[in-house]
Parts: C-alpha cells; structure tokens; sequence
C-alpha cells in the first residue's frame, strides 16, 4: 500500500516544535520529503535529522529569506507540492493597549509570511498543481478578546486563504486555511490553573494535541481533498460552535 503522501515535496515553516514540528513527523512517516524551517535552529535540525530531512533557518517575515528557501527546494527537488504556513506569534494585549510596534511585528510574521511563502510557492507549483496550507486559528473566526494584534493577523490569513484559492485555482493549485482551539503547544499559558480553565470552556473538555492539528494537515495536503479549496478547516473541540 502507498503511504498518503508517497513522492511529495513539502515544506512546512515554523517546524522546530508544536504542531509544526507533529506535521513534520506525520508527513514524513506518510511518504513525504519534508523540508522543515525555523528561526530555532537547534530544535529545527534536530528533529530534521531525526526524520532525515532537511532543515533550512527562515525567518518567515524577510522575503529574502523566503527566496533561499525556495531556491534550496528548486535546486534539491526542482518542485514543490504542499506548503503549510504554520510558523506564528502569539501576544496577548487589548486594543487600547496595543501599540503600534506590536501589530506591526505581529502582521509581519504571522500576516506577510503567508503572504511572501504563497507567492513564492506558486512558480513551484504551477506546472503540476499543489496543495497550500495556512494555519490561521479560531481568532481567525470570531472575536479574539485580550488578543486584539493576533486576532487582526489570524482574519487577515482567513482573508487570504480565500483570495489566493480564487486566483490559483484554475492552476490547480488548492489553498485552505486550518482554525485550532487550544492546542498543547509552547503557544498555550503553561500556568496549569489557566490552562485547566481553557479546558473548561472546551465542549470536549481538554485541549487537543498537536498530532490531532497535523492529521487534518495531512489530508489538506494530500490528495484525498482534491474538491476542497478556499474552506475554513476547524479543529477546536467544539468552541466556535456556539
Ligand atoms: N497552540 C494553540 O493553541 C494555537 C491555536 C490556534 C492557532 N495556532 C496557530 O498554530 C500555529 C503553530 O503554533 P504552535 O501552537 O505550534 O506554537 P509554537 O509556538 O509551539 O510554534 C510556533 C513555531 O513558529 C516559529 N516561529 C516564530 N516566529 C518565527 C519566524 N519569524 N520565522 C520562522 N519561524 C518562526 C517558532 O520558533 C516555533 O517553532 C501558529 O500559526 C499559531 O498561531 C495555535
């Protein structure tokens, strides 16, 4: 039997731990070669070496570093299938108090990284199709009290997401956008009472592990979705449902 992912090349930025890091371990047991990247570069090559894959130092908020990725999979694999825009900050902040600097540097990495890894995704893409991931949240959907920075960069990736799978299409080229809840990652307060009470708001009572994120990854990025593009994928134990 041939595993899901047999034969594609897929990069996903943000890999060194967390869900980036459970993608990386899932596709590559799917068959996939997996270019994993990071601005922790221990924890990165780490793993990559682990998996034997290759781990490249991104910052997902310089363009020109997005261009020596890019470079690296045509020179390595002369093409990409799959790109999972994972790699993200998380602050918290009100809107009163939320200063410019902070947005800035919050759409930098979480909104222009999206932005510079899909453009220059597709030239790698367009011959044969692929498969882009964005990995927004559920303050990508909804109000994100406490989190007024995160929440415009999260609705700015679902607003992308739905653009770029207007215009690619017809490529066939596939862009989706992934919403987590509350997912055990160094991104979630470790304070364990805090954390107890982000449970208690869950309708499944717990918060999820990364691996349950990488699963709904993995079918974004195969091609058992073929006819889905464009959609908002929600992985958050029920919170959005009310
Ligand atoms: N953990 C949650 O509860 C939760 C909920 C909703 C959405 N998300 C989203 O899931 C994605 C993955 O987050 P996670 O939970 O694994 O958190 P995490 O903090 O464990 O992992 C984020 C990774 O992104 C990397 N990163 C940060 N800035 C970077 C930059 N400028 N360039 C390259 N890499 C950079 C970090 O080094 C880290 O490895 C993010 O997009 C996050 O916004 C997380």
């Amino acid at each position: 039997m041939t595993a899901r992912l047999d034969g594609k090349i897929i990069v996903i930025t943000g890999a060194a731990q967390g869900q980036g890091a459970a993608e990386a371990r899932l596709f590559s047991a799917e068959g996939a070669t997996v270019i994993l990247t990071d601005v922790k570069v221990d924890e990165g090559r780490g793993l990559a070496s682990e998996l034997g894959a290759n781990f490249l130092s991104h910052d997902v908020s310089s363009s020109a570093d997005w261009e020596a990725v890019m470079a690296h999979v045509v020179s390595e694999h002369g093409r990409l299938d799959g790109l999972v825009n994972n790699a993200a900050i998380f602050e918290r902040n009100r809107l009163v108090n939320t200063t410019e600097d902070q947005l800035r540097r919050m759409l930098d990495v979480n909104v222009m990284s999206v932005f510079f890894g899909m453009r220059a995704a597709v030239p790698l893409m367009t011959d044969h199709g692929g498969a882009i991931v964005n990995i927004s949240s559920v303050a990508g959907l909804r109000a994100a009290p406490g989190s007024f920075a995160y929440g415009a960069s999260k609705w700015a990736v679902t607003g992308m997401t739905k653009t770029a799978a207007y215009e690619l299409g017809s490529m066939g080229i596939r862009v989706n956008s992934i919403h987590p809840g509350f997912i055990d990652t160094g991104m979630l307060p470790q304070n364990e009472t805090v954390r107890e009470n982000m449970a208690g708001i869950v309708p499944l009572g717990r918060v999820a592990d990364p691996d349950e994120v990488a699963r709904l990854a993995l079918y974004l990025v195969s091609d058992e979705s073929s006819y889905s593009t464009g959609s908002e994928f929600v992985v958050d134990g029920g919170i959005t449902a009310t």
